[in-house]
């Protein structure tokens, strides 16, 4: 019994068992960088997609605030015309109509104020049949004045759309016949102010009835610079999170390689000598308290039975 264990741990260890040995060694690290770049790896796809919905959710949030900010302005403008401006100039209407008397003109005209400096910004209220030409709706304008008209309880709806000067955002919001009075100028021609018919005429503007969607108020802002501004911090962050991935990966496969790889290498070195008759080579030394140095120590105990066993062996035989 003794006899063929003996034998068997004698038998030296060919070529084939070392490959195979440093083929295992070879597959921890393989099998553990696998494992870590796919966690590490799975991580990033995760974060790097939910921060750049966030940046780009933030900067569309922020260009939407602003676009509500003019829209707001231009509804201040109108009501001051609608208070302040139109009781002064009612009497001109019999002489010559002042179209400083009407509030969505003078949204306009201070609008266009504003664009000399900054051409990327546009206001309109634009209609599908405007007293002025100049607000005649575009396709893209009739398609959210057709929505408006389509959803009643749609207040506001916002949107991307591509200019000549870049990427642009829209903010528009429904205008609706809600006072009788309107319908003095847009309701039928013969009721109109005569000094308007001279004016622009008695084919445009007419017809529109109380409650219905004429038109939408549209805004549009620059919403290049802040999308590129999220897009280059989500590059920054993305390009941060690479380098602690790459960082962390080192770490741990230097690590791996001192308190792992580097000493099952040399046990099992030691063990393959052993194996091979060569009772010289020293024993391990092991001051860790790890289940390696456990390994270790309980290696090299089973090393000096052997040893015992193997000097009884000789005894016998000689
Ligand atoms: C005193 C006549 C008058 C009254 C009252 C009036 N409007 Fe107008 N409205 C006009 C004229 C004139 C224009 C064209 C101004 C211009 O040259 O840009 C206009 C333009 C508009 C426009 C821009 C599209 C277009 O037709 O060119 C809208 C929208 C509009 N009015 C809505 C209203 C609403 C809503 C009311 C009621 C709250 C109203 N208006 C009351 C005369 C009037």
């Amino acid at each position: 019994m003794l006899n063929s264990e003996v034998m068997e741990l004698t038998v030296p260890a060919g070529g084939a068992s070392l490959v195979s040995r440093k083929m295992n060694v070879m597959g921890i690290t393989t099998k553990f960088n696998l494992i870590l770049i796919g966690v590490l790896g799975l991580g990033f796809a995760v974060f790097s997609a939910m921060t750049h919905r966030a940046l780009y959710d933030n900067a569309y949030r922020e260009v939407v605030a602003q676009a509500g900010l003019m829209m707001d302005s231009s509804m201040a403008l109108r009501s001051y015309t609608e208070r302040e401006i139109r009781p002064l100039l009612k009497p001109q209407l019999t002489v010559a109509f002042p179209p400083q008397i009407v509030p969505a003109y003078a949204a306009t005209q201070s609008f266009m104020q504003l664009r000399k400096n900054n051409p990327e910004y546009s206001y309109k209220e634009a209609s599908t049949n405007p007293t002025n030409p100049r607000d005649r709706a575009l396709d893209w304008e009739a398609d959210i004045i057709r929505m408006f008209r389509n959803k009643p309880d749609l207040e506001e709806f916002s949107g991307m759309r591509d200019t000549p000067g870049g990427q642009a955002l829209y903010l528009a919001r429904p205008i609706r016949v809600t006072d009788e009075g309107c319908l003095a100028c847009h309701g039928l021609p013969s009721a109109a102010p005569a000094t308007m018919i001279e004016r622009y005429g008695n084919d445009n503007g007419f017809g529109w009835e109380m409650g219905k969607v004429v038109g939408a108020q549209i805004v549009s802002v620059p919403a290049d610079v802040p999308i590129a501004k999220a897009q280059s911090i989500s590059q920054l962050l993305m390009v941060m999170l690479a380098a602690i991935c790459g960082v962390i990966i080192l770490l741990a496969n230097v690590l791996l390689r001192v308190f792992v790889t580097r000493p099952i290498q040399r046990m099992s070195q030691t063990a393959n000598e052993v194996s091979q008759g060569n009772m010289e080579v020293p024993e391990f030394e092991t001051n860790g308290k790890d289940e390696l140095s456990v390994l270790a120590k309980s290696f090299n105990r089973m090393r000096r039975s052997l040893d015992k066993a193997m000097a009884m062996l000789d005894s016998e035989r000689s």
